[in-house]
């Protein structure tokens, strides 16, 4: 039978540094082979047909860390823009960032802003790369944008207007490293998301644990607060 693929998928990355302790290295390791991980999830999400990819890389909580992962972290993500670059415009990826725009090294934030302005009009997939976020922190931002009249007219459904982006909600929500917890992670979206767990480190998470992720979120019965039709 033909498997039903999620339009959008997103992961929470987790596990990293526990990757790189089980094997005697620095945390800033694992946060490496993170970023080759998240390449190859991106590959094979594209081969099989889902369009929204969103990833959590760092939260707004994640500045508690020491200064020394915070600023691998950055580091990191700049050179992914860099590296990804040619390969987002071959493959047809358009890049995206969500979260709080301040606090971002200026390079960074550059960066960024002109992968976005360049890949805009790719199509095949969408990359929102979750960086300097915290669901709550999308929630106040939304409504300090609004004006009163935009507060007179809001709705359920045009509330995500002002989030930063107004992409589809996520079908399947993952998450590694088996914490079964959203950590501030998409509040507003994930309101009839499917939710799939896996011991499995970020660093291992590979095609065939993509593939069991699939098989599970084709077991759900999705009845967004309905009924099931008999
Ligand atoms: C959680 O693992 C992971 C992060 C806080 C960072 C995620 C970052 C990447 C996967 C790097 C690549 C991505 C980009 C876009 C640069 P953890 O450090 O909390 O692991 P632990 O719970 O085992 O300590």
């Amino acid at each position: 039978m033909e498997k039903n693929i999620p339009n959008h998928v997103a992961i929470i990355m987790d596990g990293n540094g526990r990757w790189a302790k089980k094997r005697g290295l620095a945390r800033s390791f694992g946060h490496m082979e993170g970023a080759k991980s998240l390449r190859k999830a991106l590959e094979y999400f594209i081969e099989i047909g889902v369009k929204y990819l969103t990833v959590y890389a760092f939260s707004t909580e994640n500045w508690n860390r020491s200064e020394d992962e915070v600023s691998t972290l950055m580091n990191l993500f700049l050179k992914y823009i860099k590296s990804e670059r040619k390969n987002m415009m071959k493959n047809g990826i358009r890049f995206y960032v969500s979260g709080r725009k301040n606090n971002i090294p200026k390079n960074l934030s550059e960066e960024i802003d002109r992968l976005q302005e360049d890949t805009k009009t790719n199509n095949k997939i969408t990359l929102n790369i979750a960086f300097n976020y915290g669901g709550r922190a999308e929630i106040i931002d939304a409504i300090k944008k609004m004006s009163n009249a935009d507060i007179e007219n809001l709705d359920e459904n045009n509330f995500s207007q002002f989030l930063y982006n107004d992409f589809p909600d996520p079908d399947l929500v993952i998450r590694t490293s088996g914490e079964f917890r959203i950590s501030n992670f998409l509040l507003w979206q994930i309101a009839y998301s499917e939710f799939y767990v896996t011991d499995t480190l970020w660093p291992d998470f590979d095609k065939t644990e993509i593939d069991k992720a699939i098989d599970s979120y084709n077991k759900r019965d999705r009845r967004f607060g309905g009924v099931k039709n008999v």
